[in-house]
């Protein structure tokens, strides 16, 4: 399995499924969930509206619609408060609950945002080490996961997942 940090556009991934960084009410929003809902089309928000909303640190699978990646896994995660509030552990199970569903419809290839360091205010080296442990100690669990990608929107962003994962290689 591989882990590639990526700079880019995930709405742009022709992957088996790619990650919504979404919130409780799975009604769409603004950040990477406004650009999935937009590029998927109005079919997203239809599918969206029969699931009840999410509970943060969960996930669910839904169509990919007019996206070119298959489908949609949506994840919420936590609002940064501090620290003290179970931020680490939410945003863990975000990524754990999204490979096991992934890893439950034999998917090879998912592609991630970097969850809840936008509007979510999670500071961003803190969220780059538990997002690339996660991938790597998580999906390790599932054979049919070939090729993760962290799809970083900018280059502060790039750079800071680049580091966790070299971090992760060297045992930190
Ligand atoms: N592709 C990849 N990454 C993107 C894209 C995109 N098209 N657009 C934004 N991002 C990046 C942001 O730059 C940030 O690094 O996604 C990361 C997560 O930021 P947000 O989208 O703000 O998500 P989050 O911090 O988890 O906040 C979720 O924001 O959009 C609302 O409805 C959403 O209420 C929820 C909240």
């Amino acid at each position: 399995m591989t882990i590639n940090i990526e700079r880019g556009d995930i709405t742009t991934y022709a992957v088996d499924a790619i990650v919504n960084a979404a919130n409780n009410s799975l009604l769409g929003g603004g950040g990477v969930d406004g650009a999935i809902h937009r590029a998927a089309g109005p079919a997203l928000l239809a599918e969206c509206k029969t699931l009840g909303g999410l509970p943060t640190g969960q996930a669910v699978l839904t169509g990919g619609y007019r996206l070119p990646a298959t489908y949609v896994i949506h994840v919420v995660g936590p609002v940064w408060q501090g620290g003290q509030n179970g931020e680490a552990e939410m945003l863990y199970a975000c990524y754990a609950n999204a490979l096991r569903i992934a890893g439950e419809k034999q998917l090879k290839t998912v592609a991630f945002p970097s969850v809840s360091t936008g509007v979510y205010h999670y500071p961003l080296e803190k969220a780059a080490a538990i997002a690339l442990r996660a991938l790597a100690v998580e999906g390790a669990k599932y054979p049919s996961l070939e090729h993760l990608i962290m799809v970083c929107f900018d280059a502060q962003t790039e750079a800071a997942y680049q580091a966790a994962k070299q971090a992760l290689a060297a045992g930190a």
